[in-house]
């Protein structure tokens, strides 16, 4: 435990060269995922199968060695065990049947976290698969992010469906985020009994909102899931990753209490440095420059060991890794960062 690196950054201590994994590292740009995935049903069955989740989770980890292993599932699980209809289209993303009114006062939030068993079943088989050095991740999706798919019942480029819902029914709206912020807790807590080492909270979609929205959806479910995760795991460390949130990073690990903060491409290196005076920091190449490849890596890599190397630092993509990224473009990032020296 006391090697697992990411786990020494996320408790402050500095390392360098910096631990290094990617958001979406089990996926579509990798062959042996490809292969996997074409076999095994729906993307949900894949979520829902131990063992396949469990080898896709370690697919990039035999590849690349990376420090942490996050957990091969979906943020939208949740939903789906609060009885919400969910599947998978090729191409379109999530599908659900949009949640109105009624259906907030519906979910069926008993057993919703019982009903998850099938992914604490992976975590438990991971945590005897990984290789002692290799942190193991939880995760969930923020109330925010995930009610955003609910509402609309699929993805949109501005969640205008969530944000007029929120102002027009905002009665409605906060007991949704509530019954997300209870049962994503009991989630996390389940998820670190079964051997996550610390668990990341992502709220893909901070950056839609105002800043009294955002203080209101964001700020205040994410510090109730924190609240009552510490209050069983109070050592556990948790990344909060409020994509897009611009100048609202400055005091979200505050108010929140979350222990390390995940950094998107387009917070400036400069605010990243003095994020990091507070604790970990984790980010922030462009996903892009790992799909242009040659400079544009070497570039962002090396601006990102110079201006956060110093500090504790976990390297990782500003967001997920895409599908067209190739995987010699992966090995070069991972190269330029582990063979940098100071
Ligand atoms: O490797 C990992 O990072 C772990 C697995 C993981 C997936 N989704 C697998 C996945 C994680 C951590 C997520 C989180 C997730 N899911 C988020 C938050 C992070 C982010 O990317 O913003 C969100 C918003 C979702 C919802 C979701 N799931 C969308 C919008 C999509 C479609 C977009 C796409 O890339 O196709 C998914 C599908 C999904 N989740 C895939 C994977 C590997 C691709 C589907 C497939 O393989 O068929």
């Amino acid at each position: 435990m006391t090697d697992r690196k990411v786990m020494k950054v996320l408790r402050g201590e500095t390392v360098f060269p910096p631990p290094i994994w990617m958001m979406r590292q089990a996926g579509r740009y990798l062959p042996e995922y490809r292969e996997v995935r074409k076999n095994a049903g729906t993307f949900l069955d894949l979520c829902y199968s131990p063992d396949l989740a469990v080898e896709v989770t370690l697919q990039p980890i035999r590849r690349f060695g990376f420090d942490a292993a996050i957990l091969f599932s979906d943020i939208l699980v949740v939903p789906h065990a609060l009885g919400r209809d969910l599947r998978f289209e090729e191409g379109r993303g999530p599908l659900m049947t949009p949640i109105d009114k009624d259906g907030i006062f519906w979910l069926e939030s008993a057993g919703a976290a019982d009903r998850l068993e099938p992914v604490y079943e992976t975590v438990r088989l991971l945590r005897q698969q990984l290789p002692a050095e290799t942190t193991l991740l939880g995760f969930c999706g923020a109330p925010w992010t995930v009610a955003t798919y609910m509402i609309a019942g699929h993805g949109t480029p501005d969640q205008a469906p969530a944000r007029l819902f929120a102002y027009r029914e905002p009665e409605a709206f906060r007991k949704l985020l509530n019954e997300l912020s209870d049962v994503s807790a009991e989630y996390l807590i389940r998820q670190i009994n079964a051997g996550a080492d610390a668990v990341q909270i992502f709220d893909s979609w901070s950056g839609v909102l105002d800043e009294a929205c955002f203080e209101e959806f964001c700020i205040a479910p994410v510090e109730k899931i924190v609240r009552k995760v510490r209050a069983v795991h109070p050592n556990v460390p948790i990344i909060g990753f409020p994509k897009g949130a611009g100048a609202l990073y400055t005091n979200y690990r505050q108010r929140t209490g979350v222990t390390a903060l995940g950094l998107d491409w387009t917070v400036p290196l400069s605010m990243a440095s003095s994020l990091q005076g507070d604790g970990a920091v984790q980010g922030n190449l462009d996903p892009l420059r790992v799909v242009a490849g040659g400079k544009a890596i070497d570039a962002g890599v090396d601006a990102i060991l110079e201006s956060l190397g110093h500090g504790p630092l976990i390297f990782n993509l500003g967001h997920g890794i895409t599908p067209d990224a190739p995987v010699s473009h992966v090995e070069q990032m991972i190269n330029r960062v582990r063979l940098t020296h100071r």
